[in-house]
């Protein structure tokens, strides 16, 4: 994404270096939420690209993109689904295993949350290996919810390849904030 807006928002992230462990440089987005006007500007980016495109859901994944994908959901008209981390949601749930570096985890949604048809948008903070993007699309399509696309604030520049909209490019090894 190109746009006078992103070097501000660029900015507001802070990066830590070794966290959580040494070699990771940590994008802590915390520090964009302490400054109201990139935490707006990167919602007002998102929302200008997703407004006219008939989405009825924004699926957040846990946890940061609880923080964003409200704010969108209500701007674009759309409801907002939370993609939770596994034994969280009370009501009956489907789930996707996924890998992680090392071993596996799980992503859960609630059943009769979405559904067969509607038009979704998926929101995280960072993308790093896609992994857990991927288990998103494969949950929300499993009940055959299209995605129309996965936005994320942060992209690793080394794993990039476009298919979506990511905000700040990282050039380095990094973890989400
Ligand atoms: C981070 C980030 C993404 C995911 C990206 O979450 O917020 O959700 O990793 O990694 P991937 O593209 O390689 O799958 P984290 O695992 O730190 O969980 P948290 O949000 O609960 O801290």
């Amino acid at each position: 994404v190109k746009d006078g807006r992103i070097a501000g928002i660029s900015a507001a992230i802070r990066v830590i270096p070794d966290f959580p462990k040494p070699g990771i440089l940590f994008q802590d987005i915390t520090t964009l939420l302490l400054d109201p006007k990139a935490f707006k500007d990167t919602i007002d980016l998102f929302v200008e690209r997703y407004k006219d495109k008939n989405i009825s859901v924004v699926a957040g994944i846990e946890a940061r993109g609880f923080i964003f994908g409200p704010p969108i959901a209500l701007a674009i008209g759309a409801k907002f689904v939370p993609m939770r981390k596994p034994n969280k949601l009370p009501g009956e749930v489907i789930s996707e295993e996924y890998s992680l570096e090392y071993g596996t985890d799980k992503m859960e949604m609630h059943v009769g949350a979405v559904q067969a048809g509607e038009r979704a948008l998926v929101i995280d903070d960072l993308i790093a290996t896609g992994g857990t993007l991927c288990a998103a699309i494969s949950l929300l399509e499993r009940v055959g919810v299209h995605v129309v696309e996965c936005a994320c604030v942060i992209e690793l520049e080394y794993l990039k390849d476009g298919g979506g909209a990511a905000i700040r490019g990282e050039e380095s090894a990094a973890e989400g904030g």
